[in-house]
């Protein structure tokens, strides 16, 4: 829902973007949700700010979160059993966060992949520091074996942040990127709010997702929407989460 005010359109909840593509709802398997009772708090708060559907995305990293495909999926059945018992109207489907470390492609390979949407999406998380190894050569592998990837927010990135041509280079690549909307809200510092703002001009982001560990990070996402660069994101006629 919208209004229109000051020249541009002021949102009031999420419904426009309906369909969140990265959180951490799942309870107890990695630093996300701790229990059941918070994965409801959170699945009862993002229906009441608007999401119809999420496809939640625990971290799969290697030396510290190393979920399988059978432990998500058996912990989405177990979380849907009382998501119907509770009456939560909101469906919940689970894929994983992939971060991109040594295990990672030897997984995918395996066919431990979960991949999501109609295009065989896959959310990749890159290395927080900047990676030795090619990554363009592990994204055209992914790629090959049928998988469309999904760059997680890649504003978050310092050794990506302020290099243009680097976002462009993953473009060039056809990586999609989903930004985090609590990045524009400012959650994440002022570095990576100006890297957000800057891709929502450049016009580069396919998705915006939550990212939300906790019911705390769906309450601060509010503050975005008073915000210029995310009324800017839903009226580019790029954002994809709708056709999930
Ligand atoms: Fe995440």
């Amino acid at each position: 829902m919208g209004i229109f005010k000051k020249n541009r359109i002021t949102y009031t909840d999420f419904s426009q973007i309906g369909i969140d593509l990265h959180s951490h709802v799942l309870p107890g398997i990695d630093d996300g949700s701790p229990s059941m009772d918070e994965s409801l708090k959170m699945l009862r708060e993002m229906e009441r700010i608007g999401y119809k559907r999420i496809i939640t995305t625990p971290h799969v990293i290697s030396a510290l979160y190393p979920n399988t495909k059978e432990q998500i999926l058996g912990q989405l059945y177990h979380l849907q059993d009382i998501i119907a018992q509770e009456g939560i109207g909101i469906e919940v489907e689970a894929s994983a966060e992939y971060h991109m470390d040594f295990e990672f492609l030897g997984k995918i390979q395996q066919g431990e992949a979960l991949p999501f949407g109609k295009r065989n999406f896959l959310l990749i998380e890159f290395p927080f520091q900047k990676p030795e190894f090619s990554y363009y050569e592990i994204l055209y592998q992914i790629q090959l074996l049928g998988y469309e990837p999904i760059i997680a927010h890649p504003e978050r990135y310092s050794w990506l942040m302020n290099r243009m041509k680097l976002y462009e280079g993953l473009k060039d690549r056809g990586m999609l990127f989903q930004l985090n909307i609590n990045s524009l809200s400012g959650m994440y510092g002022l570095p990576a709010k100006i890297a957000a703002n800057q891709l929502v001009d450049a016009g580069m982001i396919e998705f915006a997702g939550s990212d939300a560990h906790h019911t705390g990070h769906l309450l601060e996402m509010h503050k975005a929407l008073h915000n210029k660069h995310f009324s800017k994101l839903l009226q580019s006629g790029k954002l994809l989460n709708s056709s999930l």
